[in-house]
C-alpha cells in the first residue's frame, strides 16, 4: 500500500441538500458511507463510480484528495486495500472513522462522557466562546464545542476519529450553506420570511445532531478484512505505491476561481487544535480563518498546471481514475492526452450531475487510464 511521506499531521445562494448515496455497493450491498453536506462529494454517485471502477483490475487503491472518505470508502466496501488521503486534518478524521477503523464504535457511555455538563476539576477552555463569538455558532454553542473538543481529544484513535466526524457533521448542519467562509451568523439569527427548512436544522441542539452523526457513523463501520490506512498529507508528498490512485481534485472553473477548502473548512480544522487554535488564527480578516496552507490545485493561475504535475507523478501506476468536470480547467481533452502519452487506454464516461452545491451546471466525468498488463512467460 501507499504510504505518505509524510503523516503531518462563492457559495451558492441556495440551501444546500444533504447528499445521501445514489445506490447499494455491491458487492457488500449494505455497506453505505453516512450522510455529509461536504461540497463536492461524491456520494451520491458511487453506484455510478462503481460500475466503472469495478471493470479494472486491482488489489490496492489510493483516494489521494479524499474529502470525507466516501469514494475511499466504496473502496474499502469493493475489498480493496485502501489509503485514503486529504490535506486537511479535518477530513483526516473522517478518513480514520470510516476507513481506516475497522471495528471500533463509539459506545453510549463515551458518548454520554462526551454530552456531560463540565466537571467541577475540568480545565474549561474557551477559545470558540472567546474569539468566535457572533460568527459561527451561538453563545451556548460555542461553549457546547469549547467543552466537547477537549474531552473528542482524550478518546483513543479510532473513537476520537468517530467522535470528531460526527461533530463536524453537526457543525455542517448548523451553518448557512455549510460552510465557514464568511462571517454570517445573521443569516441564521434574522428574524425573516424564509422559502427553505434549513433554518430548523440550524436550530436543533448540538447534542441532538451529534448523537444522530454518531449513530450513522457507528452503524458504518466494517472490517473488509484488509489493512486500510487514512492520512493527511499534500497530494505531491504521497509516493502512490497501490495498483489504483482516484483523483478528485478541487474543481478549477474556466474563469479561474475555485473553491478553497481550506477556507470553506476552516473551523473544522481548528476544532483539531483546539489547544493551539488561538495562535494560528488569522485575524486580518472578519472569517477568522484558521491558518492552513493553501493547495496549489486551488491556485487560480497555477492550478491547473499543478493538476498536470500531480497527473504526472502518478505515471507508474497501473491504474489512474479522474473525476472531473466537463468544464474543467484543465480540459478533459488535455487530461485525456497526458494519460494516454503514459501509454495508457484511456476511457472517458460523463453523467449529467449537478454538485448539491453547485452555481453552474456542467457534468461530471470520470477519465480512466489502465497501462497495459505485462504478460509474463
Ligand atoms: C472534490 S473534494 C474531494 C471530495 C471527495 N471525493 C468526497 O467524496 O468527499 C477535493 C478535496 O481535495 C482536497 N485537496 C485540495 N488540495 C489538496 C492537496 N494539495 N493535497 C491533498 N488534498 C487536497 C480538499 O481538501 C478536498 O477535500
Amino acid at each position: 500500500m501507499g504510504q505518505p511521506d509524510s503523516t503531518k499531521r462563492r457559495a451558492s445562494k441556495a440551501p444546500r441538500a444533504e447528499v445521501k448515496s445514489d445506490a447499494p455497493l455491491a458487492p457488500k450491498a449494505d455497506r453505505r458511507p453516512p450522510t455529509t453536506r461536504y461540497q463536492g462529494s461524491k456520494l451520491s454517485l458511487l453506484g455510478w463510480l462503481h460500475e466503472h471502477l469495478s471493470t479494472l483490475d486491482f488489489d490496492s487503491a489510493t483516494d489521494l484528495m479524499c474529502g470525507t472518505g466516501s469514494v475511499a470508502y466504496l473502496l474499502k466496501s469493493m475489498g480493496k486495500s485502501t489509503l485514503a488521503n486529504d490535506a486537511l486534518r479535518a477530513n483526516f478524521q473522517s478518513a480514520r472513522a470510516l476507513v481506516e477503523n475497522s471495528t471500533e464504535q463509539l459506545t453510549t457511555g463515551q458518548v454520554s462522557g462526551l454530552l456531560e455538563p463540565y466537571a467541577a476539576d475540568e480545565a474549561q477552555l474557551s477559545v470558540v466562546a472567546s474569539e468566535y463569538d457572533g460568527v459561527f455558532f451561538l453563545p451556548d454553542e460555542n461553549r457546547f464545542l469549547d467543552r466537547i473538543v477537549p474531552r473528542i481529544a482524550r478518546l483513543s484513535s479510532a473513537s476520537r476519529a468517530i467522535a470528531f466526524h460526527s461533530l463536524f457533521q453537526a457543525c455542517l448542519m448548523k451553518r448557512p450553506f455549510n460552510l465557514f467562509h464568511r462571517k454570517n451568523l445573521h443569516l441564521r439569527t434574522a428574524k425573516v420570511a424564509r422559502s427553505f427548512g434549513n433554518k430548523t436544522t440550524w436550530e436543533r441542539p448540538f447534542e441532538e445532531l451529534f448523537q444522530r452523526a454518531v449513530r450513522e457513523t457507528n452503524a458504518a463501520v466494517f472490517d473488509n478484512g484488509r489493512v486500510n490506512q487514512a492520512s493527511c498529507s499534500d497530494a505531491f508528498a504521497v509516493r502512490v505505491a497501490t495498483d489504483l490512485v482516484y483523483l478528485d481534485p478541487p474543481y478549477l472553473r474556466a474563469k479561474g476561481s475555485s473553491f478553497r477548502y481550506a477556507d470553506a473548512y476552516h473551523f473544522l480544522e481548528g476544532l483539531t487544535d483546539h489547544d493551539e487554535w488561538q495562535t494560528k488564527i488569522d485575524r486580518s480578516k472578519k472569517h477568522l480563518p484558521y491558518r492552513a496552507a493553501q493547495s496549489s490545485l486551488e491556485d487560480r493561475k497555477h492550478g491547473a498546471e499543478a493538476l498536470s504535475e500531480l497527473i504526472e507523478a502518478q505515471r507508474s501506476v497501473q491504474e489512474v481514475v479522474v473525476s472531473y468536470r466537463s468544464a474543467g480547467v484543465p480540459s478533459i481533452e488535455v487530461l485525456e492526452k497526458q494519460l494516454r502519452s503514459q501509454h495508457r487506454k484511456v476511457r472517458v464516461v460523463h453523467k449529467a450531475n449537478r454538485y448539491a452545491l453547485a452555481i453552474h451546471d456542467s457534468a461530471e466525468v470520470l477519465l480512466v487510464g489502465s497501462r497495459p498488463k505485462r504478460v509474463h512467460g
